[in-house]
């Protein structure tokens, strides 16, 4: 279903609009609140768009922002709009933007700039790219920052770039990120398998591969996923010396790097989006103590004293990925 959305000349663009305000670090409950007059950022600096919200999405970087886990490196000032990802309608356009226009549906995801949680949102035109056509502008919303980094982390970090006969191990297949993973990797023809726990395994099999949760069932039939319970088996002893080319970690924690190393071939690739603390309560303390236990496995990774490099990948927001990701997969149904 596509919605339909007005086309809003310039001169319609209200001066206050209704935008969520955090008003400080703490639960949802205690530092957001609706705030009903806030000026829309009408002032566009050259390379940037307004666009007009019409979906919002929620993501883990979201709620540790709000709570303040991420303060000693991003400081808002308060009050702050939250929110990063966002799909909605452009409204007006910055003097030197050239490849999205007034009217256009668009999707993306405002980084660390200005809150996606209001009526209206500014951004750079590079943050953001045509919206799959073939979807709402809700499901379009949960698209960008998820995808785009399991997509960066499977085709550009891994090297080479997965592909047809590669076998990757998704940690946390449930997630947002894994979700996607899975479905990229597969769509290129890789051998896949996945954490989650036992309730969403109805979840894994909505996504029409055969679902397998032994091992020992696996062939190399390309439509099988193989499913690991977390709470049940521990994939490094399932997978034992197995060789897999790379595990995408979605989860976080220092066990996934411990059971990816029992399955990993020589050289192959461990890439972690969450890092050692899934909460990433990044305070003097954890600089303290995990920054070392990470640099260690990096320089091991780089001077050879391990046999699996180790990367932490972090997001970078490219217009050219979300319109690859709209043409390439979601566009096909993929
Ligand atoms: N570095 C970056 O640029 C970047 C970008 C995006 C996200 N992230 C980070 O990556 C992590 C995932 O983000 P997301 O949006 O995909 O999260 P999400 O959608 O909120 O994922 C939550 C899911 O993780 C699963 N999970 C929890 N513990 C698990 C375990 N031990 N093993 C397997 N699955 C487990 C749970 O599934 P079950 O219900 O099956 O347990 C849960 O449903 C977050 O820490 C986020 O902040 C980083």
């Amino acid at each position: 279903m596509v919605e339909s959305t007005t086309t809003m000349s310039k001169d319609d663009i209200p001066s206050l609009m209704t935008a969520a305000h955090q008003n400080g670090y703490g639960e949802a409950f205690d530092v957001l609140t609706l705030a009903y007059e806030v000026p829309v950022p009408r002032q566009l600096s050259s390379n940037q768009i307004l666009v007009r919200v019409y979906a919002a999405s929620i993501n883990p970087i979201d709620w540790k922002l709000l709570n303040g886990n991420l303060s000693l490196i991003i400081r808002p000032s308060f009050p702050h709009i939250p929110g990063k990802d966002v799909a909605g309608v452009v409204v007006n356009v910055g003097s030197s933007v050239k490849r999205l226009k007034i009217g256009d549906q668009v999707y993306g995801n405002v980084h660390n700039d200005e809150g996606a949680y209001a009526e209206y949102v500014r951004g750079k035109e590079s943050q953001f790219a045509l919206k799959p056509s073939n979807l709402t502008m809700i499901e379009a919303a949960a698209i960008p920052l998820a995808c785009e980094t399991s997509y960066q982390a499977l085709f550009i970090k891994t090297s080479p770039s997965v592909g047809p006969k590669s076998k990757v191990f998704i940690c946390g297949g449930a997630s947002a990120t894994g979700w996607f993973a899975i479905q990229m990797a597969k769509a290129v023809g890789a051998h896949v398998a996945t954490t989650c726990s036992q309730g969403n395994v109805s979840l894994m099999e909505k996504l029409g591969y055969k679902i397998i949760q032994e091992a020992n069932e696996m062939t190399d039939d390309p439509q099988q996923l193989l499913v690991i319970d977390y709470n049940n088996k521990n994939f490094g002893e399932v997978l034992q010396d197995q060789n897999y080319d790379l595990v995408y970690d979605c989860v976080g924690g220092e066990q996934q790097w411990l059971a990816a190393r029992r399955i990993l071939k020589r050289g192959g690739q461990f890439i972690t989006i969450a890092g050692d603390d899934p909460e990433a309560s990044i305070s003097l303390n954890t600089v303290f103590t995990l920054g070392p236990r990470v640099l260690s496995r990096k320089l091991g990774s780089v001077f050879g004293s391990s046999h699996h490099s180790y990367m932490f990948h972090m997001i970078s927001t490219s217009y050219s990925e979300l319109d690859h990701m709209r043409t390439a997969y979601f566009g096909k149904g993929k």
